[in-house]
């Protein structure tokens, strides 16, 4: 990759920056506090939706968590049905069969429960209804759906993603392993409900990843080149959550204002990515996500801090902002923004997230490469622009097998 590609990526992300002021971003209604999920049925029952359907993983269904959502749907004569068999790193084959389910049953609204995958094969539903003809792969990329999907409601389980309010479904081609975001406003849910008793029941180490996913959101946004004041402001109170109260959350799973809080930052991180971008920690981590089902949470909770290390005074002023945001003080941008770095290794080592991923497998090494690229360049308007030398060796300190 020579200085010209470089500049004309800068040159494309100021273009679509620029092109963005121009897209509809409004935010999702919020319904938030502890039980606010009782409340969603009234919602629907009031705009006249008669008929939902439903799209959940298997796990969450198994738990009874839905239980409580069924009866109040019941209680208002909403219809409903539920399809239960989205998988981690939900596939085309998922979006499909509850596409199927939603027109056999009639239904005409969608909530999506449980964490990102959940809420991603949702909203891959929701773009086919609006687009009957277009398969999903064609939808890949940005813009591509343009067409008002069925009121959607999505209820976030994981305090991760932010998929609740993003403009992105994150689908994997089973086939391929290649994991690819459908980017468009249209898919920005009506409505996100922010209920932290749905959180209680996640197990110490989804609670622990998903939440450094939601930093990772923040940090990749904030140190981009796209921000706005919204996006600064979102990023910066995210961040200030995560750092209070994550910990609290593993620790405590119970704890219901740590819960609250960090469904707030999840929110709040997803909020600032959605316009402003995510960088090449995601790039990496879809591939890991892709090729070996490494979970989203966890591959970002790895990379993060080696690619934040990598970028080097890339980064180091607005590290730094973030570094003093969260209260720590130094002598300058570098010692603060390495600070920081320091801290984000240091939370993951205290919640037994370990510091490097399984080594990749050699003959898969060029293709993973290959996708990241794709993924980042030219559209993240990342600190430094990686080129495939510079994927390799991150590649390398990710899973150890460079210092
Ligand atoms: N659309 C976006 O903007 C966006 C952003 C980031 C990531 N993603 C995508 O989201 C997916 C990952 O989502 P995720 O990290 O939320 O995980 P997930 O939805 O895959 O869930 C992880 C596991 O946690 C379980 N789980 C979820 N909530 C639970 C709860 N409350 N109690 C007990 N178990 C629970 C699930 O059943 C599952 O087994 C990836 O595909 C990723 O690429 C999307
Ligand atoms: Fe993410």
């Amino acid at each position: 990759m020579n200085v010209f590609y470089r500049a004309y990526a800068r040159v494309f992300q100021g273009i679509f920056w620029v092109a963005c002021h121009f897209l509809d971003f409004s935010e999702p209604k919020i319904i938030k506090g502890e039980g606010c999920l009782k409340e969603l049925p009234k919602h629907l029952k009031e705009k006249n939706i008669e008929s939902v359907l439903i799209v959940t993983d298997n796990v969450l269904f198994e738990l009874g968590m839905l239980n409580d959502l069924f009866k109040a749907l019941d209680k208002e004569g909403v219809k409903y049905s539920c399809y239960h068999k989205t998988v981690p790193n939900p596939t085309i084959d998922n979006i499909e069969e509850a596409l199927e389910q939603y027109h056999k049953e009639g239904h005409k609204a969608i909530i999506a429960f449980g964490g990102g995958s959940s809420m991603d094969c949702a909203k891959g539903v929701g773009a086919r209804v609006a687009r009957p003809k277009t398969e999903v792969q064609k939808m890949r990329g940005v813009l591509k759906v343009l067409k008002k999907i069925p009121p959607f409601y999505a209820v976030p389980t994981t305090s991760g993603t932010g998929s609740e309010t993003t403009l992105a479904a994150v689908i994997t081609n089973a086939k391929t392993h290649e994991k690819y975001a459908i980017n468009d406003p249209v898919l920005i849910p009506d409505y996100a409900v922010l209920d932290p008793v749905v959180t209680v029941k996640l197990p110490p180490h989804i609670t622990s990843t998903t939440g450094m996913d939601a930093l990772t959101h923040a940090v990749e946004a904030f140190i981009g080149s796209a921000n706005t004041i919204k996006t600064k402001k979102m990023a910066i109170s995210a961040t200030k959550l995560i750092f209070k109260y994550l910990e609290k959350a593993y620790n405590n799973p119970t704890d219901i204002e740590a819960r609250n809080e960090m469904q707030i930052a999840a929110y709040q991180a997803g909020v600032a990515f959605t316009r402003a971008y995510v960088g090449n920690v995601h790039a990496i981590a879809h591939s890991f996500g892709g090729y070996y089902h490494v979970p989203h949470g966890l591959a970002n909770a790895v990379i993060l801090p080696h690619v934040l290390r990598r970028y080097g005074k890339a980064s180091y002023k607005k590290l730094a902002i973030l570094a003093r945001e969260v209260g720590m003080t130094g002598n300058s941008d570098k010692e603060l923004a390495n600070m920081f770095i320091d801290e984000i290794f240091a939370m993951n080592k205290r919640m037994n997230i370990p510091m490097y991923l399984e080594p990749y497998k050699a003959e898969d090494i060029d293709q993973m490469i290959k996708n990241a690229m794709k993924e980042a360049n030219p559209l993240y308007p990342v600190p430094v622009i990686f080129n495939k030398e510079e994927f390799k060796e991150m590649y390398d300190i990710v899973c150890g097998l460079k210092k």
